[in-house]
C-alpha cells in the first residue's frame, strides 16, 4: 500500500541548473522545504549553512515538538536529537577530512579480499554506535540475512564498515568482515545531527570510500543497514550495468531518469566508468555545498559528464527493492524493504521488527499457500508519514 501523498511539481528538476531548492534529506523527506526562496543560499557557503540550520531548527521545532527527545531519522539516516537543548547541535564546518588514508588500504584489501564473491564483488554497509547497540537496526539487519530465503549464505560476503570504534567492536563480536573506517578527528559515533557539517561530512565521507573500493577493483551492493535482505537480489539486477539504484519512489520506467533514487541500495560495478562517476560525484560536493551525496546524485544524473564517459545507469523496481515510501506489494517477489519514509530511530525499529514477523509469518507458510494467499505487510505504522502531515509541512516529494 504505497503512501498516497502528492506527487512532485513536474517541474522539479528544471530548476536543477539556475536555482537549487534546498532539499534536507535523503529518503522522502528530501524537498520538504524545496519551496523555500533559495536567494539566501547563494554563494555563500557559511550564510548556506546557517540558514539551512535555521530552517533545519524552525522544522524540527515545528515537527517534534519541544519534548521530544528520540533519535530522528529522517529518509535513510539516522539524526540525533541533542534532548538537553531540544536544538540539534551546531558546527561551524570545520577543517576538511584527511582523506589519504594509505596505510588503511591494506588492511581493507585483505578484508575486503575475504569477504569477496569469486566475480569480485562484496556486500557493503556502513555502522556507528547507535545503529550498532544490541536490539538496534544492526541486529535487525542480520536477523534479515538469517530468516530470509537463501540469503543467510550471503552473510560471508558481508563487509560491515564501522564509522566509529564502539561499533567496531560489536562487528568483531557478531560478525566476521569488519573494517573501521576511522576519520582522524572526526566522531561518527552517535551524534550525525542531521545536516550540520559533521552529518554531510559522514555522507560524504562513505562515497569518497566506495570511490576507493572501486578503485581496488571491487564491485559492490552497497545497502544501508536498514534495509532487510528477504531474497537474494542478484537475480534481479540488470547486466551489464555500471550503476543501478534502488528508489523511494519508482515510476514504472528503469531508464527514467525522474525515478527517484535512494542512495541507501545500490549495486556498482567496477570499471573505468565508474571509477570515473564516483571521483566526479565526490567533487560535486564542491560544486553543491551543503548537499548530502544523494541529493548530489541528482543533480548530477543530468550532466553531460555522465553522458560523455557512457556510465550505464537503471533504477531497480519497488516491487523487488521496496520500501517504507513505496513498500514491494508481493511477498513472493520481495528482495529487500528499506526502511525509509521514517521519522525517529524508535519507530524505526518498531516498524522494522513487524516487518521481520510479518516475513517470518509468510515463510512459515507452505508454498501452495504461499502463492495464492494475497499477503501484505502490516508496516509502515509508527513509521508512517501522516504524523508529519499534522504540522501542515508541505511535502511534495514523499511519494
Ligand atoms: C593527510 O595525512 C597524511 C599523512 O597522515 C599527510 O601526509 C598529508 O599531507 C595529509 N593531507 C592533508 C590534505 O592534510
Ligand atoms: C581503463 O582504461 C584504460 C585506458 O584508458 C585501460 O587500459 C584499462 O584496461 C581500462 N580498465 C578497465 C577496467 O576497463
Ligand atoms: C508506535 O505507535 C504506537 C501507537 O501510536 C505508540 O503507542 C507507540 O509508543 C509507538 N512506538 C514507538 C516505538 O514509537
Amino acid at each position: 500500500m504505497p503512501l498516497s501523498l502528492p506527487r512532485r511539481p513536474p517541474t522539479f528538476h528544471r530548476r536543477r541548473q539556475a536555482q537549487l531548492p534546498l532539499r534536507l534529506d535523503a529518503g522522502c523527506l528530501i524537498d520538504m522545504l524545496s519551496e523555500s526562496p533559495p536567494s539566501c543560499l547563494r554563494r555563500n557557503l557559511l550564510l548556506s549553512l546557517l540558514s539551512l540550520l535555521l530552517l533545519v531548527s524552525v522544522y524540527c521545532l515545528l515537527l517534534l515538538g519541544a519534548d521530544d527527545r528520540s533519535p530522528l531519522s529522517l529518509g535513510r539516516s539516522s539524526l540525533y536529537w541533542n534532548s538537553a537543548a531540544g536544538f540539534p547541535s551546531v558546527f561551524l564546518p570545520s577543517p576538511v577530512v584527511n582523506l589519504s588514508h594509505v596505510s588503511e588500504e591494506y588492511k581493507l584489501e585483505k578484508v575486503l579480499k575475504a569477504a569477496a564473491m569469486k566475480d569480485g564483488t562484496v556486500i557493503l554497509t556502513t555502522l556507528n554506535e547507535a545503529w550498532a547497540v544490541p536490539g538496534s537496526i544492526f541486529d535487525l539487519f542480520l536477523e534479515s540475512f538469517r530468516i530470509g530465503d537463501d540469503t543467510r549464505r550471503l552473510l560471508k560476503h558481508l563487509v560491515v564498515i564501522a564509522l566509529d570504534m564502539k561499533a567496531f567492536q560489536r562487528c568483531l563480536a557478531v560478525h566476521s568482515h569488519c573494517f573501521a573506517l576511522v576519520t582522524e578527528g572526526v566522531d561518527f559515533s552517535s551524534e550525525a545531527y542531521f545536516m550540520t557539517a559533521d552529518y554531510l561530512k559522514m555522507m560524504w565521507r562513505r562515497i569518497d570510500f566506495l570511490s576507493t573500493v572501486l578503485d581496488m577493483e571491487y564491485n559492490f551492493v552497497f545497502t544501508d543497514a536498514d534495509v532487510m535482505w528477504f531474497r537474494d537480489p542478484f537475480p534481479q539486477f540488470f547486466i551489464d550495468v555500471d550503476f543501478q539504484i534502488a528508489c523511494d519512489h519508482y515510476t514504472g520506467d528503469s531508464e527514467d531518469m525522474e525515478n527517484r533514487p535512494n542512495g541507501g541500495f545500490n549495486y556498482v560495478q567496477s570499471n573505468n566508468r565508474s571509477i570515473e562517476f564516483y571521483k566526479f560525484w565526490y567533487s560535486s560536493r564542491e560544486t553543491y555545498p551543503g548537499y548530502h551525496d544523494q541529493d548530489v546524485f541528482n543533480f548530477i544524473k543530468y550532466d553531460t559528464f555522465v553522458t560523455e564517459i557512457g556510465l550505464k545507469i537503471r533504477f531497480l523496481d519497488t516491487a523487488y527493492f521496496g520500501g517504507f515510501c513505496e513498500p514491494s506489494e508481493d511477498l513472493n517477489q520481495v528482495c529487500t524493504m528499506h526502511a525509509n519514509c521514517c521519522v525517529g530511530l524508535d519507530s524505526k525499529i518498531h516498524d522494522l521488527r513487524i516487518l521481520l514477523q510479518d516475513w517470518k509469518r509468510y515463510s512459515s507458510l507452505p508454498p501452495t499457500l504461499k502463492r495464492s494467499l494475497i499477503t501484505s505487510w502490516r508496516v509502515p505504522q509508527n513509521c508512517s508519514l501522516d504524523s508529519l502531515r499534522q504540522y501542515d509541512v508541505p511535502m511534495n516529494n514523499t511519494q
